[in-house]
């Protein structure tokens, strides 16, 4: 598959996604419709060649984490892996979590603005890409000005948001926060994978946020 199909790929079952999924009121129908259309918009054959890069340490989690994918998604994700450019909040890089968080967490920027991290696809308005998170990895409870949808890739991770209860999520579910809502989530004992947009303010970081 060429990297150009592969992207295609990926933003048309990110679209898929994201027009079945139920949402659980008017405004969440609304985000999720406004997402899909210019998640579908998105051109697969603009990707541009990027600078070559050293792995993070979470990478060694890439290999399970694309076994644990249904084919739909692995396939057009190994595609992608040599475009991918793996990085960390700086916010997280200054003050980890907990001393094992930074050697289990990355996410890759696939479309996102041109002042953001390096990216195939340049996109303003939206930030779209993967969080990779090793098993057992606590993301603690965090927030962010922008919109976010998450569309659950890999299967046995556990999500919390507002207050709470940690719910575990399947593949292929949508999980919608709203601007500064905080929310975390948990990997179970595979490596987590899931696919997140961002729409609103996209350079600013998330914070971490008391709680969970
Ligand atoms: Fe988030």
């Amino acid at each position: 598959m060429t990297l150009s199909a592969a992207l295609d790929a990926f933003f048309g079952g990110l679209a898929g996604r994201l027009r079945q999924a139920a949402p659980a009121d008017a405004r969440s129908a609304a985000a999720l419709a406004d997402f899909a259309e210019r998640v579908a918009a998105l051109p697969g054959s603009a990707a541009a060649a990027l600078e070559p890069q050293a792995p993070l340490p979470v990478c060694r989690h890439w290999p399970a984490a694309l076994a644990g994918l249904d084919a739909g998604w692995a396939r057009p994700l190994a595609s992608l892996a040599p475009a991918l450019r793996w990085t960390r909040n700086p916010n997280y890089r200054r003050a980890p979590p907990d001393p094992d968080f930074l050697a289990n967490y990355g996410y890759a920027v696939i479309a996102g603005p041109a002042d953001g991290p390096a990216a195939p696809i340049r996109c303003e308005t939206l930030a779209l890409g993967i969080l990779l998170l090793g098993p057992g990895t606590h993301y603690p409870l965090h927030s962010h000005p922008a919109v976010e949808l998450y569309v659950t890739l890999s299967g046995d991770g556990d999500w919390w948001r507002d207050d709470g209860p940690w719910q575990a999520v399947p593949p292929d579910r949508v999980i919608h926060h709203e601007s500064l809502a905080p929310h975390a989530t948990r990997a179970g004992a595979s490596p987590l994978l899931a696919a997140y947009v961002w729409q609103g303010d996209l350079g600013r970081h998330a914070r971490l946020v008391e709680g969970n």
